[in-house]
């Protein structure tokens, strides 16, 4: 909930990088937050990666309360007056980092980011690509400047995950912390 004691209204972008699991993660932890509605938005490429990794479609992610498509600039979070706590674009690609980086709004995802910018609002991107080429890193430096959270798909292995799920699940608690959410169960180096 919100000061105003109205549930908070999130958006997470899934665009086909690999590590669908993260955006499952992400959605599950969310979906146990009392007072949270998210809305969510796929890229093409997004939902071919989810059903080749995780052998899913997005109707199948539980923790979403609406979806909007990628190429509808009517959604709500394509206009500033919409009121957002922030958004995560989670596993994010190089191709969408770039659009970010040059304020392209060249789909929903990437004008919904381009307004949380403007707004000032938290803008996380967990960006997956191995290795970085130049234009990568001048990109990610960019959204940094713009007020952007570059939160690359990195996990730690310091909390000893059990298996994978573990891993994605606290690296999905991470995001949460970047958004400044409440992350549950996040095992932290010291103890809480
Ligand atoms: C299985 C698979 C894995 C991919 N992994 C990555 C990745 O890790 N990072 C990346 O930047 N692009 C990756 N791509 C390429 C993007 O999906 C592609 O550039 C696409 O145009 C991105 O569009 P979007 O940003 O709108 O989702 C992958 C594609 C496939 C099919």
């Amino acid at each position: 909930m919100n000061a105003a004691g109205e549930r908070r209204r999130l958006v997470v972008a899934i665009t086909g990088a690999s590590g669908a699991i993260y955006a499952c993660k992400l959605l599950e932890r969310l979906g146990r937050m009392a007072g949270m509605e998210v809305h969510a938005l796929i890229s093409d490429a997004g939902r071919q990666v989810l059903r080749l990794e995780a052998g899913l479609a997005p109707e199948d992610l539980p923790g979403v309360e609406k979806w909007f498509a990628a190429d509808d600039f009517t959604a709500p979070m394509a206009s500033g007056s919409a009121r957002y706590h922030g958004m995560v674009i989670v596993p994010c690609t190089t191709g969408t980092l770039a659009a970010i980086a040059a304020g392209l709004s060249r789909n929903c995802i990437h004008r919904a980011a381009d307004v949380m910018l403007k707004e000032r609002r938290p803008l996380v991107l967990a960006v997956r690509e191995t290795p970085l080429g130049r234009s990568h890193l001048e990109n990610m430096l960019r959204v940094h400047d713009a007020g952007g959270i570059i939160c690359p798909a990195m996990p730690a292995f310091y909390h000893r995950p059990a298996d994978l799920d573990d891993l994605a699940d606290q690296f999905a608690g991470r995001l949460l912390d970047q958004l400044g959410l409440h992350a549950p169960g996040l095992r932290r180096w010291g103890g809480d």
